[in-house]
């Protein structure tokens, strides 16, 4: 389950995202603006937003959440001091519920599981409401009833088709009805028994040939009880003898034909069953995407826990960038991208081989070069997988530079996309705190003074300064610690 979660207080954003990750995927926006943009973009499960927030106020962004994806639980927090906001937006039927701050987490995801389970069901019901019309729809199309009878039933016959605004042809010769049976689309043919067997006969297999639906009724002016066996060897639905029904009578015993219970009741299970199956693919389907990510993700880290000096390197990357994007305005689709992209950036070192990989010392140029080869190997991984495509560009370019020389494209800072960049950041500043075979970590301080030399060469200058201005604030010192 996805939800969009708005603030622009970081230590609430902080709070929520912790809060609700064991449930949910959350996507965080940093503003009114990072929300609007993520909404046009995507359709989360639940979106739950602050109600003074820059750029757009929380009502502002439901508004538009209630246009866009009308079905979505929405939920807004408020201070105590702007309740009647919220209130107003509760009565004009935007806001599904609110919460005033401080917020009580277990509330609030106890909520957002209901909200979604619940609009999940609303929206199950509907999709079978529409099938069920599309049936109905279906079934009220006039039927079609093709008479072969003459004399006073075959008149009453016509007179009680048309009066139930059955849409009727009434052929005069065995010839004529074959060829509107030839036609098709008939619901109902009606053949008087005196005809004969053998053109009985061959009529019937005409209707089964082109309709097996179709319904057959046969009519026998003499009465004789020989007529009801025919009608069963037939297949005929119904037999009319005299005394002749009145006028109304007839129009029932047709339209009982017409209505061909079994094929409807068939044909709207079929639906139904269709329904379930589309609704239960595209549950599944997403299952699948999010498993893949966890599967990858799992597989990377498998690699790292052979080696205690890369334990843990793709999740605090993974987690810097995240912070260093959204520190940055990056909206909440760009920030899940970059924090896919950083989980599997190194997937590619599953295809280097284990002495280089691990080897205790520093490599040689021929090691180096065999070793860069992770970043094509893991864009080669991720490929085939559709749901995965726009971060092939991280893992194929983290080890780019701004300066053109880096690899394995050798590309420069113009073609570099900005989420590449803020993991090129990441990677290199996680490697500099990190303590290697060969040289003890750096610590935090000496670390930016490192990063600082390599802005604009190696490194994105913005980059740089977003992830200084982090450390400026203390919000990513906890990730850089971990080996000292
Ligand atoms: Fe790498
Ligand atoms: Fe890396």
């Amino acid at each position: 389950m996805h939800i969009l979660v708005a603030d622009d207080d970081a230590a609430i954003r902080d709070l929520l995202a912790r809060g609700l990750r064991g449930d949910f995927n959350v996507l965080l926006a940093i503003d009114g603006n990072a929300a609007l943009t993520a909404l046009e973009t995507l359709r989360p499960d639940a979106i739950l937003v602050d109600e003074m927030m820059p750029g757009a106020t929380g009502t502002q962004v439901l508004l538009r959440a209630k246009e866009l994806w009308p079905d979505v639980p929405r939920l807004l927090m408020t201070a105590s001091s702007d309740v009647t906001a919220a209130m107003r937006a509760v009565n004009r039927g935007e806001v599904h519920r609110f919460y005033t701050k401080p917020l009580r987490l277990a509330e609030i995801r106890r909520a957002i599981i209901e909200l979604v389970s619940r609009a999940r069901a609303d929206a199950a019901l509907r999709v079978e409401l529409l099938a069920l019309r599309a049936v109905q729809s279906f079934s009220t199309q006039p039927s079609r009833v093709a008479i072969l009878c003459e004399g006073e039933i075959g008149e009453r016959l016509e007179r009680a088709a048309r009066r139930r605004g059955f849409n009727v042809v009434r052929a005069l010769r065995k010839e004529a009805m074959e060829e509107v049976i030839g036609a098709g689309g008939c619901d109902v043919v009606v053949v008087d028994v005196d005809v004969g067997d053998q053109n009985l006969a061959e009529m019937t297999q005409l209707v089964r040939r082109v309709d097996v639906g179709t319904s057959l009724i046969l009519v026998d002016a003499t009465g004789s009880m020989a007529s009801l066996t025919k009608a069963f060897q037939f297949g005929a639905v119904d037999c009319l003898m005299p005394p002749w029904l009145d006028d109304v009578m007839l129009s029932v015993r047709l339209e009982r034909a017409a209505a061909r219970p079994r094929e409807r009741s068939e044909l709207r299970r079929l639906t139904h069953d269709l329904v379930a199956a589309n609704r239960e693919l595209a549950f599944a389907n997403r299952r699948v995407e999010e498993g893949q990510v966890k599967l990858l993700g799992g597989l990377v880290r498998a690699l790292e826990a052979r080696d205690p000096y890369t334990a843990g390197h793709t999740d605090r990357v993974a987690s810097i960038s995240v912070r260093c994007g959204s520190a940055l305005g990056l909206g909440t689709v760009a920030l899940e991208t970059i924090r896919v992209g950083a989980l599997l950036h190194d997937i590619g070192k599953i295809g280097i081989r284990d002495d280089m990989l691990y080897k205790p010392g520093r490599l040689t140029p021929a090691e180096y070069e065999a070793i860069k080869a992770h970043t094509t190997i893991g864009a080669r991984i991720l490929e085939g997988i559709e749901s995965l495509a726009c971060v092939v560009p991280i893992v194929r370019g983290h080890h780019e530079r701004p300066d053109g020389r880096g690899y394995p494209d050798g590309v420069s800072a113009s073609d570099l996309p900005l989420e590449v960049r803020i993991v090129s950041g990441a990677d290199v500043l996680d490697a500099i705190t990190s303590t290697r075979p060969y040289r003890p970590a750096s610590g935090v301080d000496e670390a930016f003074e490192v990063l600082a030399t390599l802005a604009g060469g190696q490194l994105d200058a913005d980059v740089v300064n977003a992830l200084r201005g982090l450390h400026r604030e203390g919000r990513i010192d906890d990730l850089l610690q971990h080996d000292q």
